[in-house]
């Protein structure tokens, strides 16, 4: 089964709070996206954002260009669906983010739990040139993964597990490390999943 598939089958057969990455608030995402000093008209964007609440706090903090990308158009359909007339100020994608060509520039580049899905070194090396493309030029990205002794799959799909040292590594040295937390999240049926939170800068010139 393609990847696509694979998330579109998962959105249009289990409801958003049995997802088992579902947060009802993103307490961490918020914390760090408020800690890169990212002003209001900033531009933002949520990799793999699903139907995520992330968004949701996003409108009420007053935030004015928010994008929300993702390979499932069952979930943004969902999303925005959840959003009501609030998703008319939201710019969704739906695109693979290895596909990813982006035609502006974001403050923030934040993904919970999608990197962490690539476990080929191409698709790798594409999400990190995008990324590279897409931050600008004092952009910030936020990027949470399972940690090292995190299981093997989630959803079904085998992962990449992370330490901030290896996740560093991997996202390249045109950005630089700045600070790591620990969640540890428990899904709905009480799997406990630890996940590491870091947030970088891009390199100054
Ligand atoms: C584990 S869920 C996390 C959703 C959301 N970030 C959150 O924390 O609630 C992974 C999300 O990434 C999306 N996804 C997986 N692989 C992707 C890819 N290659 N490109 C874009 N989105 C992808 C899935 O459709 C799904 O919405």
């Amino acid at each position: 089964m393609d990847r696509k598939t694979h998330w579109e089958d998962v959105y249009r057969t289990t409801a958003s709070p049995a997802l088992e990455w579902y947060q009802a608030h993103p307490t961490l995402s918020l914390n760090l996206i408020q800690a890169t000093g990212i002003q209001k008209t900033g531009r933002l964007i949520d990799v793999g954002g699903g139907d995520s609440t992330l968004v949701d706090h996003l409108l009420e903090q007053q935030f004015g260009h928010v994008t929300v990308l993702d390979i499932s158009g069952v979930a943004l359909e969902r999303a925005k669906a959840r959003l009501g007339d609030r998703a008319n100020h939201v710019t969704w994608i739906e695109t693979d983010v290895t596909d990813f060509h982006s035609t502006g520039t974001y403050d923030v580049w934040h993904d919970r739990a999608v990197f962490h899905f690539l476990t080929e070194a191409e698709d790798r090396e594409k999400y990190c040139e995008t990324m590279n493309r897409a931050v600008s030029a004092h952009g910030h990205v936020i990027i949470a993964t399972f940690a090292y002794e995190a299981p093997p799959t989630c959803s079904g799909l085998p992962v990449v597990r992370y330490s901030p040292e290896f996740l560093t590594l991997a996202i390249g040295s045109n950005f630089v490390f700045i600070e790591s937390f620990e969640e540890l999240h428990t899904t709905p049926e009480g799997t406990k999943q630890p996940f590491i939170y870091c947030r970088f800068t891009r390199r100054k010139p």
